[in-house]
């Protein structure tokens, strides 16, 4: 036998297997085909693929399941099978660092759920679990497999499942991308972080066919579950972004703060210093009492030149949330926004904050709160809807948290919100006032006007009589030094010098340790 040809042909043989592994590879790549693609690409959308390509380091994606196809051969479905099953999942890096991912195809079957298709991101998250990094999940989906029945039911719940169990592991971030229904929705929901695109993705519990058969409500998608109504109305999301291509690099940049997971340590990144005149600060609190000023201002001039990355920014504007660096390492700020309804603390607000400090307290994010707080929202509204309980909320959070934690009060301080904005009592380890801070059970008109009744009803000038009393009120407690004297306050400070004291508290505090009573867990008020 010829040696030279038997080499050749077991050559040629290799070659076309390769050749044919190619071919399904381009083909798993095809998803749906081009004219889907196309139809997706003409509704503002990116594909599944094109997405991940945006999100990872070039070169960096790991395919898994590629050659994954649905099992179910009812209505029709024997003679469509797509390799992947509608979801492209893997691990790649972002900005360096091990992510994992999935990211499903609405060019195949609507990117509907299939049992198979769930499997494939079980799977991923189980990774992520095991490995300690996180997930992100880009939805583009027509929700479970009406085909495949209760499988795609299932797949969903072992999904929802393992998001609770990884919740509070790894970081999890849903990116939604098209549509998102029914109980698909959930999710995300329990995930850490949601990110939308307007126009093109919404997410609702029933459309708008059933909601207009049971409200008679006649209401578009958009309008009942788009990016805006949930970054703004209900809080569901987190961003809301204008196009694809600028989620995907928001995204991107959230992760850049986040630890990989529980047991890891925030991100170290150089120290650029602050932005502008630090100086600007000691201007920043207008004499008059009553007039705001915009907190995010503050938190600019604090924190590292550019770092700030506001969360749920359109959502309960009276309370601002978000991440920051100072001195190079994350930390989540909670503050107080005067700037809009004088930085009450109501519902919204409340449940903004508790979610964000429960979120950095699973990731050892420091948690730096500045406070101008002149209490909670009053009304029927509010008592009704359950301020109380959700409220609670928030002193929960901060009572529970043990990472480090650092308050600055720049102006009111006043009643229970005193204590549920991360007051000493309730375990914050360092508590800065400004030399303007009011810490009070209330202000000084209300308070007079209370414990004075008497004195200002006898008066023959009852409103002379309201100002004396208010100035003796104000007097007193309208000043951080009484509270320092009890030592409520460990240091008041100038505030230009607030991001140098802040640098050095977080240095002292990095090493802490502090754990809760030992329990199963605890009984949030949800
Ligand atoms: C199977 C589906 C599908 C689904 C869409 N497709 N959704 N296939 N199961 N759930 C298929 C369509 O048949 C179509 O296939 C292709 O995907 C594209 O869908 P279109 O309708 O042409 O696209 P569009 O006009 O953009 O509308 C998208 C849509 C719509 C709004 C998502 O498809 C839709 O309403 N789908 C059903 C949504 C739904 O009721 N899902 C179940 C929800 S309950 P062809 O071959 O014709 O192009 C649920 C329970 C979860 O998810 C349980 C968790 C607790």
């Amino acid at each position: 036998m010829d040696k030279s040809k038997s080499k050749n042909t077991s050559a040629n043989s290799k070659a076309a297997k390769y050749i044919r592994l190619e071919k399904t590879n381009t083909e798993a790549l095809r998803g749906g085909g081009a004219n889907r693609i196309e139809a997706q690409h003409k509704k503002g959308k990116l594909t599944a693929r094109e997405r991940l390509d945006l999100l990872l380091d070039r070169g960096s994606f790991n395919e898994i399941g590629k050659f994954v196809t649905h099992r179910s051969s009812d209505f029709g479905l024997d003679k469509e099978r797509y390799l992947g099953d509608g979801v492209v999942t893997g691990y790649g890096t972002v900005n360096g660092r091990l992510t994992y991912v999935f990211s499903q195809d609405f060019t195949v079957f609507g990117g509907s759920l299939s049992e198979a298709h769930a499997a494939k991101i079980v799977k991923i998250m189980d990774l992520a679990l095991k490995n300690g990094a996180p997930v992100v999940g880009i939805n583009d989906s027509g929700g479970a497999r009406i085909q495949e029945g209760v499988e795609s039911l299932g797949g969903y719940a072992d999904i929802f499942y393992k998001n609770t169990l990884a919740s509070g592991v790894v970081p999890q971030i849903s990116v939604v991308m098209g549509p998102c229904a029914g109980g698909a929705v959930y999710s995300p929901a329990i995930t850490d972080f949601i990110f939308m695109v307007e126009h093109t993705s919404y997410m609702f519990v029933t459309g708008p066919k059933v909601v207009k058969t049971v409200t008679h409500e006649e209401i578009s998608a958009e309008e009942l579950g788009g990016a805006e109504a949930h970054a703004i109305k209900s809080g569901v999301t987190h961003f809301a972004e204008s196009n694809e291509v600028e989620c995907i690099e928001k995204v991107k940049l959230l992760l850049s703060y986040l630890p990989q997971n529980c047991e890891d340590l925030v991100p170290q990144n150089e120290d650029p210093g602050s932005a502008g005149k630090i100086e600007f600060l000691d201007e920043i609190i207008p004499d008059n009492p009553e007039e705001a000023y915009d907190v995010r201002e503050v938190i600019k001039h604090v924190a590292d030149d550019q770092s700030f990355l506001e969360v749920h920014a359109a959502f309960a504007q009276n309370i601002v949330v978000g991440f920051a660096r100072l001195g190079g390492r994350s930390i989540g700020i909670i503050a107080n926004q005067p700037a809009v309804l004088a930085g009450v603390l109501d519902i919204h607000a409340s449940r903004k904050g508790a979610r964000f400090v429960r979120f950095c307290d699973c990731f050892n994010i420091p948690l730096l709160v500045f406070e101008d707080v002149p209490g909670f929202l009053p009304g029927t509204n509010q008592e009704w809807n359950g301020i109380i309980s959700n409220g609670a909320k928030l002193l929960y959070s901060f009572c529970e948290a043990t990472v480090p934690r650092v308050t600055v009060i720049t102006r009111k301080a006043y009643g229970g919100a005193y204590d549920v904005m991360n007051s000493k009592h309730i375990g914050a380890d360092m508590n800065f006032a400004w030399p303007m801070a009011e810490i009070a059970v209330m202000g000084a008109k209300g308070a007079a006007e209370i414990i004075f009744k008497k004195e200002i009803a006898r008066a023959e000038d009852r409103e002379k009589e309201l100002a004396i009393r208010e100035k003796a009120y104000n007097e007193k407690f309208a000043n951080p030094y009484v509270a320092a004297s009890r030592g409520f306050i460990d240091e008041v400070i100038m505030p230009h010098q607030t991001r140098e004291k802040l640098i050095v508290a977080y240095e002292m505090l990095e090493n802490k340790v502090d754990d809760l009573p030992k329990k199963k867990h605890g009984n949030i008020p949800l």
